[in-house]
C-alpha cells in the first residue's frame, strides 16, 4: 500500500450512517420527545412499511434476529423432543434458536454452489421427530426453496426462513421470508438493513401465527390487554427508537441493494478466470442481495494475509461449521460428516462489500486478488 492509498475496509457502517445522520437524529429525537418508547407508532409504521417492502402480509418487529428465529420456531410449535433441520454452515443462532426451545438441531449439509441448505442432505435426515426446516439464505443467496418447500409439504413440516442476510433477496419473484411459514430477519448493525443496535423482525403470512407471535413477544399478553396473559411469553419487543431508525434506513434499502448487486457484478467480471469459486450471479429465478461477497479457494489463509498486507479488509464467515462447534459437542458431530460445510469453512473468504464501496476501491480489491494468483 502506498502512503496516498487508504485501506479498503471489509464493511463500513459509518459510511452509510454519515449521509443519513440528520434524518436519523431527527427520528431519534422524535421518539424522545414523544415519550412513547414501547410498541408505539414507530413500531406500527415500521411493521407496515417492512411488510410492504417484502410483499408480506404481516411483519412484526422484535429485539434481534435471534429472537425472531426463536419466536417463529416456538410459534409453529417446536418444543422439547422435536428435531429441526438446519444447515451447519451458518451463524450459530440458526441452531441455538432450536436448542433454547428444548428441541434438537439436526445439521444438514449445504449446496456447493449457493452454500445454502441442500435438499438432498435434508431428505436423508427427516425422521418422525422432525418438526421444521430452517433454510438460511446465507450471504444473501436464496436457498433452493421449491425443493425444500416440497419436502416440507410432503412430510408436514414447518419452514422458518432465516433471512438475517437476505433483506429484499427474491426467489421466483417473491421476497425471501415470504415463502415459508415465517421469515426471521436480523437488523444487527452490519446487516443489509441495520439498526443502531440490536433489532429484528418476523414476516408471517397467516393470522393465527401472527397472533401467537404478537403474544409471545410481549410477555404472553393477550392481544390488546395489559395484564391478562394467555401464554408463557417473552419480552422480545422492538424498541421505538430502533423502529424509527430502521424506518429512515428502509427507504434507502432498494438503492443500497442495487449498489451491492453492481459491485457483485464488477467483482464477478474482474475476478473471472482465477482459480476462485465465486458466488452465483443470480438468474434462473434467484435475485441475491450479496450481504457478503464470499469467494472460495484452497489458499484462503494465504490470500487473506496477502489482502491484509495490501490494506484490503476481508473476513472468514464462518471458520467452523456449527456441527463441529464446542457448543454442540454433545450432539457428536464429527469431522467428515458434512463435507461441503467443512470445506466451505476452510475455503471461504469474504471480500469488501457495502453499498458505499466505490467502484475504484472494488477494482483495487480485484487487482490485489489478481496479483496474489499471478
Ligand atoms: C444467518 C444468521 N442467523 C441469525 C442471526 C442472528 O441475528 P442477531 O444477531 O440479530 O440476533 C444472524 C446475525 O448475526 C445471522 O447472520
Amino acid at each position: 500500500m502506498t502512503a496516498t492509498e487508504t485501506a479498503v475496509p471489509l464493511l463500513s457502517i459509518k459510511a452509510q450512517n454519515e449521509g443519513l445522520a440528520d434524518e436519523i437524529k431527527a427520528a431519534v429525537l422524535r421518539v424522545l420527545d414523544s415519550g412513547a418508547f414501547i410498541l408505539g407508532p414507530e413500531n406500527r409504521a415500521f411493521d407496515a412499511e417492512f411488510a410492504a417492502a417484502l410483499g408480506a402480509k404481516h411483519c412484526l418487529g422484535v429485539d434481534s434476529g435471534t429472537s425472531a428465529l426463536e419466536l417463529a420456531l416456538e410459534a409453529v410449535g417446536v418444543g422439547p423432543g422435536d428435531e429441526v433441520i438446519v444447515p451447519s454452515f451458518t451463524f450459530i443462532a440458526t441452531a441455538t434458536a432450536v436448542s433454547v426451545l428444548g428441541a434438537t438441531p439436526v445439521f444438514a449439509d449445504v449446496d456447493e454452489d449457493t452454500l445454502t441448505l441442500d435438499p438432498r442432505s435434508v431428505e436423508k435426515l427427516i425422521t418422525k421427530k422432525t418438526k421444521a426446516l430452517v433454510p438460511v439464505h446465507l450471504f444473501g443467496q436464496p436457498a433452493d426453496m421449491d425443493a425444500l418447500l416440497a419436502l416440507a409439504k410432503a412430510k408436514g413440516l414447518a419452514v422458518i426462513e432465516d433471512c438475517a442476510q437476505s433483506h429484499l433477496a427474491k426467489y421466483k419473484g417473491r421476497a425471501t421470508g415470504t415463502l415459508g411459514d415465517a421469515g426471521a430477519f436480523s437488523f444487527y448493525p452490519t446487516k443489509n438493513l441495520g439498526a443502531a443496535g440490536d433489532a429484528g423482525a418476523i414476516a408471517v403470512g397467516g393470522e393465527a401465527l401472527r397472533d401467537r407471535i404478537l403474544e409471545l413477544r410481549n410477555c404472553g399478553r393477550g392481544i390488546g390487554s395489559a395484564y391478562h396473559h394467555v401464554r408463557v411469553g417473552h419480552n422480545c419487543r422492538l424498541d421505538e427508537i430502533q423502529a424509527a431508525v430502521l424506518r429512515v434506513k428502509l427507504r434507502r434499502l432498494p438503492e443500497w441493494t442495487a449498489a451491492r448487486r453492481r459491485l457483485a457484478a464488477l467483482y464477478r467480471e474482474r475476478l473471472a478466470g482465477l482459480p476462485l469459486r465465486l458466488p452465483p450471479a443470480g438468474g434462473g429465478g434467484t435475485e441475491p442481495v450479496f450481504h457478503l461477497f464470499t469467494v472460495r479457494t484452497e489458499r484462503r489463509d494465504a490470500l487473506a494475509q496477502h489482502l491484509k498486507k495490501h490494506g484490503i479488509g476481508c473476513g472468514v464467515y464462518y471458520p467452523l461449521p456449527v456441527h463441529l462447534q464446542p457448543a454442540y459437542a454433545a450432539l457428536g458431530g464429527r469431522e467428515g460428516r458434512l463435507p461441503v460445510s467443512e470445506r466451505a469453512s476452510r475455503e471461504a473468504l469474504s471480500l469488501p462489500m457495502f453499498s458505499e464501496l466505490s467502484e475504484a476501491d472494488a477494482g483495487r480489491v480485484c487487482d490485489a486478488v489478481r496479483a496474489f494468483f499471478k
